[in-house]
């Protein structure tokens, strides 16, 4: 989700009224996708990387997080969507960690979308803390290193059970992954669409999925079409 800064420096407004409409976006693309019957998404609310912002800014995102969760907890889980919270936990104040928790705890037994909040995210620390974990195992004999395989190595990471995504949006036109997902999105299909994410609408939305449906998805191997071809 990015652009919302330059959303509200465009209409000459600080940057928290880009962060409040943000929040609109978040709450249409979960209606979208639970519509569009898509089971998992994943929302890159405050990467581990933005604690760097101005504290001002920082706070915001802390606040507007706990207003979402606050004002929109129910509802989700009255439209039967499971949340789950992945990033850094250790370094998030006590009331952002409960609200997140209790979320979490609320809609777990749900079933229609799972909403994954990546909160406090990087990506190279979410491998990082996997490689602990896994070290730590082996340093008190429960798993020998050389069994150590790229299952183990997923089922370390927050993301355990979740299966790797598709599809990478990323709004405001800029063509980087920032350390979003890195390991999961070893096989997604990238799309970057130039809207910043205050305007991330139902059309957007669908216009991401029409450009995924148009690739050709191959995981390293060659399409079946091809092959018949003989190409
Ligand atoms: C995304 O918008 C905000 C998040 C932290 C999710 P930005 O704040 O990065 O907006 P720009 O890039 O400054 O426009
Ligand atoms: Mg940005």
């Amino acid at each position: 989700m990015d652009g919302n800064g330059r959303w509200a420096q465009q209409r000459g407004q600080a940057r928290t009224s880009g962060h409040r409409k943000g929040v609109e976006a978040v709450r249409q693309a979960v209606k979208s996708a639970g519509e569009l019957g898509i089971k998992y998404l994943t929302l890159f609310a405050f990467s581990s990387e933005n604690w760097r912002r101005p504290e001002d800014e920082v706070n915001d995102l802390m606040n507007l997080l706990k207003f979402f969760v606050r004002r929109d907890l129910a509802e989700l889980h009255r439209e039967n969507v499971r949340v789950r919270v992945i990033g850094d936990r250790k370094t998030l104040k006590p009331d952002i960690l409960a609200l997140l928790t209790e979320a979490e705890e609320l809609t777990r037994e749900n079933g229609a979308l799972e909403l994954i909040i990546a909160f406090n995210y990087g990506g190279r620390d979410d491998i990082t803390r996997a490689a602990r974990l896994l070290a730590m195992r082996a340093a008190r004999g429960e798993i020998a290193p050389e069994n150590i395989d790229e299952d183990m190595i997923g089922d370390a990471m927050d993301t355990s059970g979740v299966p790797d995504p598709d599809l990478v949006i990323r709004t405001s036109g800029e063509q980087r992954i920032s350390n979003f997902l890195i390991w999961q999105a070893a096989y997604a299909e990238f799309v970057f669409l130039p809207c910043l994410w205050p305007d991330f609408d139902r059309s957007e939305f669908e216009e991401a999925l029409r450009q995924f449906s148009s690739r050709n998805r191959r995981f390293g191997a060659v399409a079946e079409q091809d092959l018949a071809l003989g190409s």
